[in-house]
């Protein structure tokens, strides 16, 4: 016995075939969940990402800095426990600067409000800078390094795969750039300058996150 097809049945089947080779478009949003620092990440992330709270409940704030309704939410629950050093799962998220003047302009401005970065790293694709939030998770503030998708996956390609980047001086960028030093100059910079990872930064991305608050 044959299936009789409707010619609506065999549209909505095209339009399901198509719809199947779909991709995701975009990371909506990233949840972080803690014990008692609500207000504190939400505080710090409008802060970083220049966010609002959208919504602002007594255990959860959502915030957004672009079109989308909400981009970083936090959860407060009491049973959280303390962070394990070293435990496995997310090393870190990032968040893209339309430019590299946007991404020191951003340092400038986080660091007037006492936000410093950790580690900044020169991944050769892009300049980077990695930040603990309050509760110790890794966020990172990138600009890319080059305006073609083609040419950035090229660079990614073809560079040594062991290499994770290299440490700069974001002060010193910064100057230069107030001074006037242009922004493709210093992206060359950052280009050439990409090579084997040294200690420090092996030493950065791997040393334990120690909460402030803990006395032992
Ligand atoms: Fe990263």
């Amino acid at each position: 016995m044959t299936l009789s097809t409707t010619p609506e049945a065999a549209a909505a089947a095209e339009r399901f075939a198509a719809a199947a080779r779909q991709r995701p478009t975009q990371i909506a949003h990233i949840i972080l969940r803690t014990r008692d620092r609500l207000q504190e990440l939400a505080d710090y992330y409008s802060v970083l990402l220049d966010a609002k709270p959208v919504n602002v409940g007594p255990n959860n704030i959502f915030l957004t800095f672009d079109d989308e309704h909400h981009r970083v939410g936090i959860f407060q629950f009491p049973n959280v426990a303390e962070r394990l050093h070293n435990a496995p799962g997310l090393d870190h998220f990032a968040f893209t600067l339309p430019s590299v003047t946007a991404l020191f302009a951003r340092y400038e401005k986080v660091k007037a409000a006492g936000i410093t970065p950790f580690a900044p790293i020169n991944h050769g694709v892009t300049t980077s800078m990695y930040f603990y939030d309050p509760d110790g998770n890794r966020v990172e503030l990138q600009a890319d390094n080059f305006d073609d998708t083609q040419a950035a996956l090229e660079f990614v390609e073809s560079v040594d795969p062991s290499s994770i980047g290299v440490l700069y001086d974001p002060q010193e960028v910064l100057a230069r750039l107030k001074s006037g030093v242009s922004e493709q100059q210093i992206i060359e910079e950052m280009k050439s300058s990409f090579g084997p990872t040294t200690f420090e930064v092996i030493e950065l991305v791997s040393a334990p996150w120690t909460d402030p608050r803990r006395r032992d």
